[in-house]
This record gives C-alpha cells, structure tokens and sequence, in this order.
C-alpha cells in the first residue's frame, strides 16, 4: 500500500468518548445514555457550525456548551459541579481495546493524532489512556482553528510529516471525518466497530475494518 505514515482520529477511534455513561447515569439516573449520545451530537454539530459561522471556540469549550445545550434539552438540572466532572471525565475516557492492542504492530509507521480536541484535553486524554508511548505527536486544530472536515486540517498532518498525501493512512472511526481525509486525498480506513451505514457523502475509504487491530496486516502486505 506505501503508507509511510499514520494519522489518527482520537475522539471515537481511539478514545470511547461514550465511556462518560457510567458517570452521565450516575450523576442522571435513567438518562446516561440518551444524555451521552446527544452530548457527542450537538458537540460535532457546533464544531461544524463554528466553522461555517466563522466563530471558532476550542473544543472544550464546545464540549461544555454542548453538554449545558444536552441537559437543557432532556431537562435534566446541570449544576456546576457537574460540569466539573463531566469535563473531567472527558479527559479520562477509556481507549477502545483493539486500539491499544493495534498500536505496538505498527511501530514502522510514524503515528500521529490529528483531532478536533484541544491540545490540553488531547494530551491528558491521550496519556490517561496509555497512547503517549505509541505517539510521535498530537496535533489539535487549535493551530489553525478550524474544525474537521475543512481540508486545511488535514493539511496539518501533511505539513508536519513532510510526506505526500497518499502515502499517509488516515484512520477514524468517525465517517464524516473518513470522508473528509478521503476527499482530501488520504488513504484512508474507516473503522466502523459498530457496524454503522456509511453516510452518503460522496467520498468512499478505501477501505473498512471492524477493528484496529486488522489494521496492521492490512497496510503491511504485499497487495
Ligand atoms: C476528533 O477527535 C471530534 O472525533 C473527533 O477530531
């Protein structure tokens, strides 16, 4: 395949950003898992809409708007307190296993996380999880700041590992954001652990995994 280098996805590929129910449920009995799924929706949402609007603000504060637009909505009385720990949690979320398992198989590969997430959430996230060792960098789109899918962001990648697009492996588990790297001109691996339908965006990966952990046989043989 010549992939020389890999770029990561964090939210969804390789962070479980949904392990925040056991403390949605707890803190929201009964409303863990609608509070969490909303959550991860309206924050993509206002990332997108920051964007076209112009008015970017980093994804923490993003996070915490979403989540105050989240509660509002399922009534669900957000004091500050929570807030604090829910954000908290965010930079403890729990890596997916097959992610963990996938990274030391792929040490010939320079390996970066390129994310929405800011550099402060991304590196307590990433060290918490056990993926700083697995890393040569993390690149936020605070840089520029623009969110995903706008090409400029994959661009960073590019500019940072010096190497041509095609020869660097995209991986997420986000379709919108496969889309995006593929339209760029990535190559680019959806993984899709859930058996999700891809959306119909006009961009195909080139190819789709069940788990990360194909990953490694999939870039390194012959064909
Ligand atoms: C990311 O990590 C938000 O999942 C998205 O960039």
């Amino acid at each position: 395949m010549n992939i020389k280098a890999l770029v990561f996805d964090a939210y969804g590929t390789l962070l479980d950003v949904h392990s925040v129910v056991a403390l949605c449920e707890k803190l929201f009995p009964g409303k863990g898992t609608a509070l969490s799924q909303l959550w991860r929706a309206r924050q993509l949402e206002y990332t997108w809409l920051r964007s076209l609007m112009g008015r970017y603000e980093d994804f923490s504060q993003v996070t915490a708007d979403a989540l105050r637009y989240a509660c509002g909505t399922l009534d669900l009385k957000l004091e500050s307190s929570h807030v604090l720990q829910l954000m908290d949690a965010y930079d403890r979320l729990t890596p997916f296993p097959d992610a963990l398992e996938a990274m030391p198989q792929l040490t010939q590969y320079r390996r970066v996380i390129l994310s929405n997430g800011s550099q402060a959430m991304l590196n307590a996230a990433v060290k918490h999880a056990g993926f700083t060792a697995h890393l040569d960098a993390i690149l936020s789109v605070d840089l520029i700041k623009i969110y995903k899918p706008d090409p400029r962001v994959y661009q960073l990648a590019v500019s940072h590992l010096s190497i041509v697009k095609a020869e660097i492996g995209f991986v997420s588990s986000n379709y919108w954001d496969a889309a995006g790297a593929k339209s760029f001109g990535f190559k680019v691996f959806w993984i899709n652990r859930s058996g999700a339908l891809p959306d119909a965006l006009g961009a195909v990966p080139d190819a789709v995994l069940g788990r990360l952990t194909e990953l490694p046989a999939l870039i390194t043989s012959p064909n």
